[in-house]
């Protein structure tokens, strides 16, 4: 089969995994996926960085939109994040020609979402996110291939690895949140701007999308009551240590009596529970249904090459994918409603 043509929008931390990835697997990739990948446009803000990967043969273009619209490419992998322009421009553009997309982009998907999803679907092409929630939890394939026909009841889990990252290393190490926070961005765990780590936006998001997977409604991370981590010290920490308890960041999303409520907020879990030994960058995200029961996956939910697996298994799917077969819709049409949840009312 010809090669699978891809182009890349963002070389941060997870796209210049990608790209090494890529290299360095040409040949294991090739015989995997039936075809070669080929990495044919590039874009990033910064051209002259070094990423330690050689991409002088690739053609590289000014933006994204740019690339997305011109590019001769069969997906288009968006790894710039950020809800809006150019990231939203781009993966329009990309799907309007009927280009498969990648993302990585928690925030486009929770602001954009469904109308990405019906664009690929009007236009041929397959929206994969798999990376946009939990870094290289396999949570998205659960829950809209594995899972198939389980009603779910909730869905919660640890899905900010800074967060637990921070509350962790405040906790084992005694140092302070900022100490904590510093490191989580050198390593290349935080968001750009860390604020949506730590207020809880960024696990906002990938709730939101897991629970319209999971419940079939509407992507509404503004209906979440939201609350991060920003006013946890080290004495609440050990406080709740006395009492048998650690803390940590959880997103819940669940059917109650009065419809289905999202929350996230830093939670006091029993010390013997398998959620309170997620440490450091690790994520883990539960899953109750009534066929399968309870699923739990524990593994790796930030940093480059953790993410970069997860957008490596969604080009793969790509790659051997039929042409012209019918593609499974990103997200289904709502149907349920969600509990109106808004911070205004919780205060
Ligand atoms: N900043 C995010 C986190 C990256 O810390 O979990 C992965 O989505």
């Amino acid at each position: 089969a010809d090669a699978l043509k891809i182009g890349i929008a963002g070389l941060g931390t997870v796209g210049a995994s990608l790209v090494r990835i890529l290299q360095d697997r040409h040949e294991m990739l090739a015989t995997t996926c039936g075809r070669a990948i080929e990495i044919t446009a590039v874009t990033a803000r910064d051209r002259s960085r070094d990423r330690g990967v050689d991409l002088s043969k690739t053609t590289w273009f000014d933006d994204a939109v740019s690339l997305a619209a011109n590019a001769d490419i069969d997906v288009f992998i968006e790894l710039m994040g950020g809800s809006g322009d150019p990231a939203y421009a781009a993966v329009k553009t990309a799907l309007g020609r009927g280009i498969h997309v990648v993302t990585a982009n928690k925030a486009l998907l929770a602001a954009h979402g469904i109308e990405l999803a019906a664009i690929a679907e009007n236009n041929g092409a397959l929206l994969n996110y798999e990376a946009a929630v939990a870094g290289g939890i396999p949570v998205i394939k659960a829950l809209r291939e594995s899972m198939t026909g389980n009603t779910i009841s909730r869905v919660y889990g640890i899905m900010n690895g800074t967060c637990n990252y921070i509350l962790t290393k405040m906790e084992k190490e005694g140092l302070s949140f900022e100490a904590c926070l510093k490191e989580a961005q050198r390593l290349g765990y935080a968001e750009a701007d860390p604020a949506f780590d730590i207020e809880g936006n960024d696990t906002a998001h990938k709730l939101s999308i897991l629970t319209s997977l999971a419940f079939g409604t509407a992507i509404a991370a503004d209906d979440i009551y939201l609350e991060g981590i920003t006013n946890i010290s080290i004495d609440d920490i050990n406080a709740a240590a006395d009492l048998g308890y650690r803390i940590k960041l959880l997103g819940v999303a669940q059917r109650t009596e009065s419809g289905i409520e999202q929350r996230v907020h830093p939670t006091m879990v029993p010390y013997d529970s398998v959620i309170a030994q997620v440490d450091g960058v690790t994520n883990a995200v539960a899953i109750e249904s009534d066929i399968l029961g309870e699923l739990l996956m524990v593994g790796p939910g930030a940093g480059g090459n953790a993410t970069a697996s997860a957008v490596l298994g969604d080009v793969a799917d790509i790659a051997k994918s039929r042409p012209g077969a019918q593609h499974v819709p990103a997200f289904g049409r709502p149907t349920n409603a969600l509990l109106p949840y808004k911070r205004a009312q919780i205060q």
